[in-house]
């Protein structure tokens, strides 16, 4: 659905999925439903770090442009697989860190430019514990605990992110998209159990459409800027509880991922290289990554109250719009 929104505002949308067979059907059906010829699917399997390291080689060779990473590709269960690490932290954070850390170049360039990461709000459950952060899970009590570590992990990852990238023009968001009618938990139930709980998933759960709507306003609300790194649930800032915002954990965290996503110090020095000075036009995103935190009722933009998200993306577009050659 945020593809599909994404596409209908007439931008470039790359879906990094981990199964051509599904990624190009998809492509092909928001390509149908948008009535949008730029949307195109690359390989990605994020439970791997050298296809991640693929998927980067591939997109910033053929990808003059990158203005919004989201970060939506998720898991809750290890399903059959028996991995030596931990998966699910391997999939919902380690495997979107070094994506991350490999375009970071790419969005310097094309700034104001932003990173979404699709958390959740099993984040308040969470606890890391990095003296076991890898270790392979085993057993649904374990795979809810790493789920919620993962959630944890984004919100983090979003608040370290606008950290190390303030005054670059590049922000960064974590995004709640709400209990959504989608696969991430019902594929692990019994098959027997799925048509009784298809039902009272449609009756209870929010439809994919309502779950993008914070996603897509984390990635293109104008005046967000100033609240880069913070947490947002149904369009709102929200609160977080002291764990997600440990800037001492997130840092911790940071270094941890490095060393688990197999980052060379090089690498890592590499992702400073090429800041383009700030589109002067553009929203400032200067200010202190981590205001205080705001009370619900502050009135932040939402898209009921500001109709601007076509102006936004229009501002986008017109930036991914090829340069004029030279004759
Ligand atoms: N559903 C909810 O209630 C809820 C609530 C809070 C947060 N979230 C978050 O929302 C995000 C989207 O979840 P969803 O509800 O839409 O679940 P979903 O229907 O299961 O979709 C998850 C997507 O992630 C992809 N994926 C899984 N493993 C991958 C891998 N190794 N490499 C690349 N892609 C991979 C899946 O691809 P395949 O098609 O190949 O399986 C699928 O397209 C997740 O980050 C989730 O944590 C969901």
């Amino acid at each position: 659905m945020t593809a599909l929104e994404l596409a209908r505002r007439g931008a470039r949308v790359v879906l990094a999925c981990r199964s051509r067979e599904r990624g190009e059907a998809a492509a092909f059906d928001l390509r149908q439903e948008s009535g949008n010829n730029e949307v195109i699917f690359m390989a990605l399997d994020l439970a791997s770090l050298a296809s991640v390291r693929a998927f980067a080689t591939a997109f910033l060779s053929s990808e003059p442009r990158l203005d919004i990473l989201i970060h939506n590709a998720g898991i809750s269960s290890c399903g059959r697989t028996r991995e030596p690490f931990n998966l699910l932290l391997r999939v919902n954070h380690i495997g979107p860190f070094l994506l991350t850390h490999l375009l970071l170049p790419r969005l310097k360039i094309c700034t104001p430019s932003r990173v979404v990461v699709v958390s959740s709000a099993a984040h308040r459950r969470g606890r890391l514990d990095f003296t076991r952060l890898d270790r392979p899970v085993v057993g649904w009590r374990q795979e809810l605990r790493a789920y919620a570590d993962s959630k944890l992990a984004n919100v983090l990852f979003a608040r370290e992110l606008a950290t190390q990238l303030e005054g670059t023009g590049v922000t960064c968001y974590a995004a709640h998209p709400g209990p959504v009618n989608s696969e991430l938990f019902l594929r692990h139930v019994p098959r027997w159990l799925r048509p009784l709980l298809r039902p009272l998933a449609w009756l209870v759960l929010r439809a994919p459409r309502g779950g993008a709507q914070t996603p897509l306003y984390c990635a293109l609300q104008e005046g967000i800027e100033p609240l880069s790194g913070r947490y947002f649930a149904n369009c709102h800032v929200e609160e977080v509880p002291p764990a997600a915002r440990d800037d001492r954990a997130a840092h911790r965290l940071w270094e941890a991922s490095k060393r688990l996503a197999g980052l060379e110090p090089a690498e890592d020095a590499e992702s400073d290289e090429e800041p383009q000075p700030e589109d002067p036009g553009a929203p400032s995103s200067l200010s202190s990554p981590h205001p205080e935190e705001p009370m619900a009722s502050e009135p932040y933009p939402s898209p009921q109250s500001s109709p601007d998200l076509s102006k936004v993306t229009r501002r986008i577009l017109i930036k991914a719009e090829p340069e004029p050659q030279a004759s």
